[in-house]
């Protein structure tokens, strides 16, 4: 195969072995004897190997909250000379004064030119500037060849979504593949090259700057539902032991730096710990919805959160809007009409959008800031209104939201894109008055 059919080796590729589960303490090793038992850092680690401890809270947060692993590896993180700034490209450029408006964006095309993962990263909003310890980030990428850099990021964990062509993500943990319907999160600083399993790749990113991603708690649900942590997936340990010419480019406080290696960073041949990269079929979420009356709330959508110090105050909450069955009788049935105190940027995999007749569209992104007017159009709403309400499963469709307790404000990439939608507002012209 040529490098075009195959951009990322795929057809000579390992295959990946994953862990299962969510914030497990995971112990893995891909040379065996090469972890360490008994002690974290002993005087000389089996097989000539440095100990390295990698932690994504602080030391003295309480136990269940706290993320750290150990990483066994072939040459220290420490080994590199000083970084320098290098452009950044369309990352993380100046964000435009906030607006109230509900706006909406077609898709970005996907580049003509040669792209990788990194190049092809564009900040679309953020809810604050660079330099804020919390909030998100959220950004677009669309590529059409492999990294040949590795990058980390410090300024946040990566949550991908992609949306068209599937990543294979080689991380200093392992290995994991994802493609759309799946997603995959990367915690902060961790090292990764992103492969493209396919000739082109685009989708969404939401960079998590507070507290990383949980699993929500259940409350009356009980003790099983919504995304089951043995579904979440871990690679095993894998590493490359590669003596060459390598550039590791990092994201500090919006910036990119960039430094010179003679190795690849990723070299880590055993590891135990809980700060992970991991994978989520989506299609394992266990949806549940109303068997009686009305739509719930969408938080009942929520696969990932990161919450604040206000109880049930989400940082940044992932949410989806998967297949599932609607029954409710005598029930408006789509997403309600609402205005909250939360922030929602929403994206599309595949498929229509139950509150949407057209303009919202695969790759696409919608925006409702905090207290704006929404929901379903005015097609959707005389639709929904007239409809025999027998039960009826949405299919074939998966679109999700990062919603957050803070304003999101777009970019000045976003706000001056040819994708963003002038008539928005116009899907709402047709709710005519029926008050009678
Ligand atoms: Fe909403």
């Amino acid at each position: 195969m040529d490098k075009t059919s195959d951009p990322a080796g795929t057809a000579t590729r390992e295959p990946c072995r994953y862990l299962s589960g969510f914030g497990n303490e995971f112990a893995t090793e891909a040379v065996a004897g090469a972890l360490p038992s008994g002690r974290n850092s002993p005087q000389r680690p089996p097989r000539g190997l440095y100990a390295e401890q990698f932690s994504t809270t602080a030391f003295t947060v309480p136990r269940k909250d706290a993320r750290r692993a150990w990483l066994y590896r072939i040459r220290p993180s420490a080994a590199h000379g000083p970084f320098r700034r290098i452009g950044n490209g369309t990352v993380q450029g100046p964000l435009a004064p906030p607006t109230p408006n509900r706006l909406r964006w077609s898709p970005l095309p996907l580049p003509e030119t040669p792209t990788d993962f990194l190049s092809g990263l564009v900040t679309v909003a953020a809810t604050d500037s660079a330099e804020a310890a919390s909030g998100a980030t959220i950004h677009l990428y669309c590529a059409n060849r492999s990294m040949e850099r590795v990058f980390f990021n410090a300024d946040g964990e990566l949550l991908l979504v992609p949306q068209q062509g599937g990543l294979r993500l080689a991380t200093e943990c392992g290995l994991l593949e994802v493609v759309p319907g799946e997603i995959a999160v990367v915690p902060r600083g961790m090292k990764f090259r992103v492969e493209l399993l396919a000739s082109e790749a685009r989708g969404y990113v939401c960079e998590n700057h507070d507290a990383p991603f949980r699993l929500p708690d259940l409350g009356p649900i009980g003790s099983n539902g919504l995304a089951n942590a043995r579904d979440f997936l871990t690679p095993v340990a894998w590493f490359e032991d590669r003596e060459e010419q390598l550039q590791l480019v990092q994201k500090f406080l919006g910036n990119l730096w960039a430094t010179d290696l003679d190795h690849s960073p990723l070299d880590v041949v055993a590891w135990h710990g809980n700060s992970v990269p991991y994978k989520y079929d989506l299609a394992r979420f266990n949806t549940m919805g109303s068997i009686s009356f009305d739509h719930p709330d969408p938080s009942i959508f929520t696969v990932l959160t990161s919450p604040t110090t206000a109880a049930g105050v989400a940082n940044i909450d992932f949410v989806i809007f998967p297949p599932r069955w609607m029954v409710g009788e005598e029930t408006f049935r789509p997403p309600w009409f609402h205005r909250n105190v939360m922030s929602e940027y929403m994206g599309l995999v595949h498929g229509e959008y139950d509150a949407k007749s057209g303009g919202f569209e695969p790759g696409g992104a919608s925006l409702h800031n905090r207290m704006s007017a929404h929901g379903p159009d005015a097609k959707t709403t005389v639709r929904a209104m007239a409809a025999d309400l027998k039960p009826h499963k949405i299919v074939d469709t998966l679109a999700f939201m990062f919603e957050t307790s803070r304003v999101i404000r777009p970019t000045g990439f976003a706000m001056d894109a040819p994708q963003l939608q002038p008539d928005y507002d116009a899907c709402w012209d047709d709710l005519v008055k029926t008050f009678k």
